[in-house]
């Protein structure tokens, strides 16, 4: 995700677009840039870094000029650097453009460029986009136009050409775009509060829609040429809550987006010929295939969706699958070898102790891969290869939209390993990664829940204590769920495998203490209910998620959520939602800071 703006009007347009840019900046942090067309054609200042840093090489080199585009980058194809940083331009100096967004046919759409001989600077998907738009004939918005006519995947783009220095036209496809007028001046930008300091009046471009910003006022067109229209909303918000889109905080905004963070996970990955191409390095065939175990690696959330993964690895691989947290691992003396396939797990790619883990793995000639979300963090460094989650920035401490990112990603990287060791062919491998298909349809169906979440918020946020329960799949669901509630509502929460009840925790259970209980209708159904039944037996509150709904589960819940079945792959990700919105509910009456719970920090870099 990043964010993108571009302004033109009476005022110099390297400020507006700073300002703009810096209320973006929750999109994207890890590079930055701006084309502002001036009286020697365009000028163009970009680096990797953070907005602060491109501010202070305007100050030194600022580009004079009333029309104008920039770009903060969270980086998704080509690692943050100078050169990969937005705008970009093609062969010629004369255009800069900017984007939101995934090219899914980037690299055949680079080689049938490269074979009519234009020259490409930067490893990204987006430069392909100038290429294009250079080659066409016609205006400015027919070029883009025609160009995008050649394009897979999702973009929200700006585009200014100096031949052309009074005009900015924009065009979206899956990522968002907004444009504003006042009298004299008009705006484009990813998202509201980069221009709501301009103006209030805006306008929400749809789906494969070009916009032109040009002295005559704002003209919207279809990808066939045709007027379109687009809604006009008057925004009231301040910009601080439209930097969350209107929602309250950051994790409830992240918890919205994951059917767009899984989908944009999934985008573009499925199994051909060769298997699943990784996103950087590679995972060599002959050292998969000699693999005796497997060592998953990571802390917290990502420890979790580790732990997920071995359930679903375990269905199809038939080799010894250890989930190890990291400040563990790194201090013991696992049986690590050459023949160890090690897979590291992190959002930020900065955990310390994920890392020393990786660490260790190097230093006995593991073959090491990671699924990880910030592109170029040290995680993928010290990796072979790499499987990116493209969730985006996730501002909220507590991890949502990664977390169901990371399942479908290792879901993923899961079957390739099994197509390498020769446990799943092909087509099998498809087939199975074409379940996960369903994945964000049925997130954006959990979200619909909230209502009822938060009538069960308002009857149990008082509790000390809670217990998840769960088992198979569901256990390590319920240790996250127990996860997200301690740490932003600060309440005692614990989850455990619904079987280990009568070892210990049953003495726990009696009419103040919640239990959650996580019951799915697959092989250990019915031992998950009698399981159950002991917490009613000492006047436990249960409160049911499950997919079964019968007298039976009706009777033993003190309260019950319906939640739809679907294939083992897909439960984690339906039962996870409404566990987290049930902590994000509890601890808004709770009253904690939700965004940044006490003592605890987004990525943790120390031991
Ligand atoms: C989860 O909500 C927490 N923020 C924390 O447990 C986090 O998952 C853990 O610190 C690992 O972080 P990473 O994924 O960036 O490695």
């Amino acid at each position: 995700m990043c964010g993108i703006i571009g302004y033109r009007g009476e005022r110099e347009a390297q400020p507006v677009i700073l300002s703009g840019l810096k209320k973006l900046e929750y999109r994207g942090y890890d590079s930055a840039g701006v084309a502002i067309i001036g009286d020697e054609g365009l000028g163009i200042e970009k680096m990797e870094g953070k907005i602060a840093q491109l501010e202070d090489a305007l100050v030194k080199s600022p580009k004079s000029g009333k029309v104008g585009i920039g770009h903060t980058r969270w980086a998704t194809h080509g690692e943050p650097n100078d050169v990969n940083a937005h705008p970009h331009q093609g062969c010629t100096d004369r255009y800069g453009l900017v984007h939101n967004g995934i090219i899914e046919n980037h690299r055949r759409l680079r080689k049938e460029l490269e074979s009519r001989d234009h020259e490409f600077s930067s490893d990204t998907d987006t430069e392909v986009l100038i290429h294009l738009i250079e080659e066409q004939e016609g205006s400015l918005e027919e070029k883009v136009r025609a160009a995008l006519g050649e394009v897979d995947g999702t973009f929200a783009i700006a585009v200014v050409d100096a031949d052309t220095p009074g005009k900015i036209v924009g065009a979206r496809r899956g990522s968002p775009l907004v444009v504003g007028s006042t009298d004299d001046e008009q705006f484009i930008a990813s998202d509201v509060p980069a221009i709501l300091d301009y103006t209030k009046e805006i306008i929400y471009l749809e789906d494969n829609q070009i916009v032109s910003l040009a002295g005559s006022g704002i003209e919207i067109t279809d990808f066939e040429g045709g007027e379109a229209e687009a809604t006009t909303r008057t925004i009231d918000w301040d910009p601080v809550a439209a930097q969350k889109e209107g929602y309250k905080h950051f994790m409830l905004k992240e918890i919205n987006e994951q059917p767009q963070a899984v989908g944009d996970t999934l985008r573009g990955r499925g199994f051909t010929d060769g298997g699943l191409k990784m996103d950087e390095g590679e995972l060599r065939e002959k050292d998969v295939a000699k693999a005796e175990k497997i060592f998953i690696v990571a802390c917290g959330t990502s420890y979790y969706a580790g732990r997920v993964a071995k359930y679903v690895w375990e269905e199809y691989l038939d080799i010894p699958i250890e989930v190890e947290i990291g400040s563990e691992f790194r201090y013991r003396n696992p049986p690590l070898d050459e023949n160890s396939l090690v897979v590291g797990v992190s959002q930020s790619g900065e955990t310390a102790d994920t890392l020393a883990g990786l660490e260790k793995s190097r230093e006995a000639d593991a073959t090491i891969a990671s699924v990880v979300n910030v592109l170029g963090s040290t995680v993928t460094r010290r990796s072979d290869a790499v499987l990116y989650t493209h969730a985006g920035p996730e501002i909220g401490v507590a991890s949502t939209k990664a977390f169901t990112s990371q399942l479908v990603a290792l879901s993923l990287l899961g079957l390739e390993i099994a197509r390498m060791k020769g446990k799943v062919t092909v087509s099998e491998a498809k087939k199975a990664a074409g379940k996960l298909s369903r994945a964000p349809g049925l997130l954006q169906e959990q979200l619909e829940n909230v209502d009822r979440i938060k009538e069960l918020a308002e009857v149990f946020y008082e509790k000390d204590d809670f217990l998840f329960l769960g088992r198979d799949v569901l256990y390590p669901v319920a240790l996250e769920g127990a996860l997200k509630l301690k740490e932003i509502s600060y309440i005692h929460a614990e989850g455990y495998p619904a079987g280990e009840l009568k070892h210990g925790p049953i003495a726990l259970i009696d009419e103040n203490m919640p239990v959650v209980a996580l019951i799915t209708k697959n092989s250990v159904y019915d031992k998950v209910y009698s399981n159950i039944e002991e917490v009613r037996a000492r006047k436990g509150k249960i409160i049911v998620f499950t997919d079964e709904l019968t007298e039976d589960t009706k009777s033993i819940a003190d309260e019950l959520i319906h939640l739809p079945r679907a294939d083992k792959v897909l439960t984690p990700l339906i039962f996870t939602v409404p566990l987290q919105l049930l902590a994000y509910q509890v601890a808004v009456l709770r009253g904690t800071d939700v965004d940044q719970p006490r003592n605890l920090a987004k990525s943790v870099t120390v031991e």
